[in-house]
């Protein structure tokens, strides 16, 4: 590990306590104690010194500044764009810190997808420009850190593909072996390319995602291995991070609306969690308000808020082709309706088709991203014209993964034969328009340039 340049802030500002989301019991940390010994309950990490002396003691104008001093750092810590907000983070040993640069990630203007959804003012952070393409890097980087810190020689979770990418490739880069456990035939190539790449042991159980998570808990119980799923509430502290640095890309005044796709509920409560602390510790003044959209087809948590209020998870049989979000039994639910209580936020749910068409129009603007990530752009579109959002008010997409991590999907898009067999064959006649299928041709430039012409007549050349 290099040498850090930075300031190092003290570290006894940093104490971490585990605080249990049910009961409230608070214990130090445990070396891979995931839920709540009292209750069961999920896990949540608070920093006690907060509250007499800022994090790390440092005052929020510091705190920026400091932050934003380590991008021109050459220290490998400072070049994470997780780490770079360690004052925020539990305290790791740094030797321990397995980093592959995460975080970091650009923040575009979409200025069409606005048009489209009736907004001025539309931007996506695109957490898919990750080391391996996806959001669950800034929490892995984290959670796999305290993994080699304890000394596990094994990690393991159960993954919709892109958990499982992310905890192959830091397990490997951290010298820890690491066990994948995912829903036959429901995770793109891709993503199951990925975690065999890094080294994992891969095993494909005919179940779907729910089902694998059910296994992996006797797992964990059987053998010493760590649970790296985002039960796991140091991959939450991570994946915070990818709030804070938004807010400095908007030079800390918060938009006005946050939209994040849910799927297991980790990363909507991770963000959430984020803008709260930003607010408690003095950087920003106001909240943007987190609302999360789901398939229709995994609407858990729609479901839970609006016919339980929030109080009592319904839990639903998961069926969307966004793989990455196909989860009926989401486990961080309790955080993710805390988030969109405690923010103004909201929950709505978007279509298959009405996922498919606006996943092509975000990859129309040059950018792209997976099906689950296209979620954000259908549900703000709903948001908008129930009003909730405003057409001045800002709003920021979080794009969880890349285009590359669902090739099956775009290419099927654009042969027109995503919804064979669906039942849905008429209904999705109206994509026909973005559609934009390989044309075979002879190799000759006269063909070429003919479908050139003809492109250029129909507007599709731009
Ligand atoms: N978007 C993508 C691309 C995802 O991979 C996931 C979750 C989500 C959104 C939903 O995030 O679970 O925090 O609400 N993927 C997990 C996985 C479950 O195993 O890769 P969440």
């Amino acid at each position: 590990m290099t040498n850090l340049t930075a300031v190092e802030p003290k570290l006894e500002w940093q104490v971490s306590q585990t605080r249990c989301i049910g009961c409230g019991t608070v214990q130090e940390r445990l070396s891979g104690i995931l839920r709540c010994p009292e209750c069961g309950d999920l896990l949540e990490i608070s920093y006690p010194g907060w509250k007499t002396g800022g994090a790390a003691g440092l005052s929020s104008a510091e705190l920026k500044a400091l932050w934003r001093q380590r991008r021109t750092s050459r220290a490998e810590i400072d070049q994470s764009g997780v780490w770079r907000f360690r004052e925020v983070l539990p305290a790791i040993a740094q030797s321990h810190a397995i980093t592959l640069r995460e975080g970091n990630t650009p923040l575009y203007e979409l200025p069409a997808c606005a048009r489209s959804a009736g907004v001025q003012h539309l931007y996506a952070k695109h957490q898919g420009m990750n080391p391996t393409g996806s959001f669950k890097d800034t929490g892995m980087t984290v959670a796999a850190s305290f993994a080699r810190q304890d000394g596990f020689r094994w990690v393991a979770c159960a993954s919709t593909g892109n958990t499982s990418a992310s905890m192959a490739a830091y397990a490997a880069r951290g010298g820890m072996r690491s066990l994948v456990l995912i829903p036959d035939g429901k995770v793109s190539w891709s993503k199951l390319s990925q975690s065999l790449d890094y080294g994992a042991v891969t095993c494909q159980l005919r179940t779907d995602f729910d089902g694998c998570m059910r296994v992996l808990n006797e797992v964990v119980q059987r053998m010493p291995v760590y649970l790296l799923n985002s039960v796991n509430p140091y991959r939450l502290e991570g994946q915070k991070t990818a709030a804070i640095e938004l807010l400095e890309q908007f030079d800390w005044q918060s938009p006005d609306h946050v939209i994040v796709p849910g799927g297991n509920l980790g990363n909507s409560s991770a963000l959430g969690k984020a803008f709260l602390e930003m607010k408690e510790l003095g950087l920003i003044s106001s909240l943007p308000k987190v609302s999360v959209i789901q398939a229709e087809g995994a609407n858990a948590l729609v479901r839970t808020l609006r016919e339980k209020g929030g109080r009592e998870l319904i839990s639903v049989q998961a069926e969307t082709m966004a793989t990455a979000i196909r989860i009926g039994q989401p486990a961080s639910w309790k955080k993710a309706v805390r988030v969109i209580e405690a923010t103004g936020g909201t929950a709505e749910q978007v279509s298959e088709i009405e996922i498919a068409q606006t996943k092509a129009e975000i990859g129309a603007e040059g950018v792209g991203c997976e099906p689950a990530s296209a979620v954000t752009l259908a549900g703000l579109k709903k948001l908008v014209k129930q009003g909730f959002v405003k057409p001045s008010e800002s709003v920021v997409l979080i794009l969880t993964g890349h285009l590359l991590k669902d090739p099956d999907f775009t290419l099927k898009f654009h042969r027109g034969d995503l919804f064979n067999g669906t039942g849905q064959e008429k209904e999705a006649g109206i994509l026909a328009v973005q559609q934009r299928a390989p044309i075979v041709l002879d190799a000759s430039a006269d063909a070429v340039v003919k479908t050139l012409e003809q492109a250029e007549k129909g507007g599709a050349l731009k």
